[in-house]
C-alpha cells in the first residue's frame, strides 16, 4: 500500500492495526446484529429522560460552537464536587484527556508506568507519543499499588496510570491506600488516577477530592460515560491543581467538545435522582450476572463497576470460545482481558433485564461448546 514518504519515524514504526474492534464492526464482520450488547462497559439503561430532554432542546442550536472554555459545564462540576473550576479541565471523554495528559509529559523514550493488561486505551496513547510502556503485573486480579511504586523508582518514571476501580477485573483499593500511594510518589511523577467507575464503587473507594487537591502531581480523571449512560457523547473531565490543568490548555483542541454533548453532560449532572436509581440497577446486574455465572459453573469476581469479570477457570483459549460462541450462536457482545493471567476471565458488562435474560440461556450453552473444544 503507497502511504505519504515523510511520516515520523514514530508513525512508520507503530503498527498499522486497530487496536479495539468495537461493537459495530463486529457486526459487519460476522454479518450478523448484536442482540445483547453487554461487552463494552456502557450503560444499557440509558441516560435519563431529562438529558434526553436536554440533547433534544440542544440539536437546534448545534449550528452554533461550543463555548471553547466549557464553563457552564466546570461550573456546574466544582459546584458538585466541592472545588473550583480552575481546579476542572473537560475533554472528550477520559479517553481524549488521556491523550493529552501523555503529550503534555512524555517525550520519545522516556519511561511510562501502568498495569500489565490495564486499560489498553491508555497504552495506545503512550505508544503514539514515543513512550517506553512499563508494565506491573496485576497481583490477586487487582492492580499492584507496591509494584507500581517500586517500578516508577526503578525507570524514574515522569508518569503512572492506576484505574480505581479498575478495568478489566472490576477490583478496588480503599480510598486511604489511594492516598497513601500518590504521597508516596516522587513530586516528579505525574499520577493519573483514572475514576472512570467512581460512581459505581463503594464510597470508601474513593477519596475526597480535598484529599488529593494540593497535589500537582495527581490527575484523577472521570467520565460522563459510565453510570450516566452517554459513552457516545464523549463527555469527561479532570480534576488537579489549577497549574496542572490548565496546562491542558495549551495543548487541547478548544473546539473538540460537542455543544450536544456537554448539554447532555449539564442534564446528567443535575438528575442525580437518575444517577442513583441506575447506580441500584446496576448493582442488581452485578448481582444477576454473577448468579448467572455460578450458574454455568464460572467464578464470579466481586466488582464496583458497571461490569464483572468472570473467572472461567481455564486458560485464554476456554474463554476466547465462550466469547466467540455468544457472538456466534447467540448475538451477545461480551468481551475477555487482553493479558494472561487476567485473560483466564470472561468481562460482561452490566445491562437491563432484557440482555440479562439471553445471558442466562445462552452462557451454559456457550461454556459447553467451550468444554467440548
Ligand atoms: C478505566 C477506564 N477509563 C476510561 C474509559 C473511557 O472513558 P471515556 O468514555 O470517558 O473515554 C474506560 C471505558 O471503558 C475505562 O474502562
Amino acid at each position: 500500500m503507497s502511504a505519504f514518504s515523510r511520516f515520523t519515524p514514530l508513525v512508520n514504526a507503530l503498527p498499522s492495526t486497530i487496536p479495539f474492534v468495537g461493537p459495530e464492526a463486529i457486526e459487519r464482520q460476522r454479518g450478523r446484529t448484536i442482540a445483547a450488547r453487554i461487552g463494552a462497559n456502557e450503560s444499557g439503561f440509558g441516560p435519563a429522560p431529562s438529558v434526553i430532554e436536554a440533547i433534544s432542546r440542544a440539536a437546534g442550536e448545534t449550528w452554533k460552537y461550543n463555548d471553547p472554555e466549557n464553563h457552564d459545564l466546570k461550573q456546574a462540576l466544582a459546584a458538585h464536587l466541592g472545588t473550583t473550576p480552575a481546579n476542572i479541565a473537560i475533554g472528550e471523554g477520559i479517553d481524549g484527556l488521556l491523550g493529552q495528559i501523555v503529550r503534555l509529559v512524555i517525550e520519545p523514550g522516556l519511561p511510562v508506568v501502568t498495569s500489565l493488561g490495564g486499560y489498553p486505551t491508555f497504552n495506545f496513547h503512550v505508544a503514539g507519543h514515543g513512550g517506553r510502556l512499563v508494565t506491573v503485573p496485576y497481583a490477586g486480579d487487582r492492580e499492584d499499588l507496591d509494584g507500581l511504586l517500586d517500578a516508577v523508582l526503578r525507570e524514574d518514571a515522569p508518569l503512572v496510570y492506576f484505574a480505581n476501580p479498575d478495568n478489566p477485573m472490576g477490583s478496588w483499593w480503599d480510598g486511604a491506600r489511594v492516598i497513601g500511594f500518590a504521597r508516596a510518589l516522587p513530586s516528579t511523577t505525574l499520577l493519573i488516577l483514572d475514576e472512570a467507575y467512581c460512581e459505581t464503587g463503594p464510597q470508601s473507594a474513593l477519596p475526597a477530592i480535598a484529599e488529593l487537591s494540593d497535589m500537582p502531581n495527581v490527575v484523577r480523571t472521570r467520565t460522563f460515560s459510565k453510570a450516566y449512560g452517554l459513552a457516545g457523547a464523549r463527555v469527561g473531565y479532570a480534576v488537579g491543581t489549577p497549574g496542572t490543568v490548565q496546562a491542558f490548555d495549551k495543548i487541547r483542541n478548544h473546539f473538540g467538545m460537542n455543544r450536544i454533548g456537554t448539554a447532555a453532560a449539564l442534564a446528567a449532572l443535575a438528575d442525580q435522582d437518575y444517577l442513583q436509581d441506575v447506580v441500584t440497577r446496576i448493582t442488581a446486574s452485578r448481582e444477576r450476572i454473577s448468579a448467572i455465572a455460578r450458574k454455568a459453573g464460572l467464578a464470579p469476581l466481586t466488582s464496583a463497576t458497571n461490569f464483572v469479570a468472570i473467572d472461567c477457570g481455564r486458560d485464554a483459549l476456554f474463554s476466547r470460545v465462550i466469547v466467540d460462541r455468544l457472538i456466534d450462536d447467540h448475538g451477545i457482545f461480551i468481551r475477555m482481558p487482553g493479558v494472561a493471567p487476567l485473560n483466564r476471565c470472561i468481562r460482561i458488562s452490566t445491562g437491563p433485564e432484557t440482555d440479562m435474560a439471553l445471558l442466562e440461556e445462552a452462557l451454559p450453552q456457550a461454556v459447553a461448546a467451550a468444554s467440548r473444544q
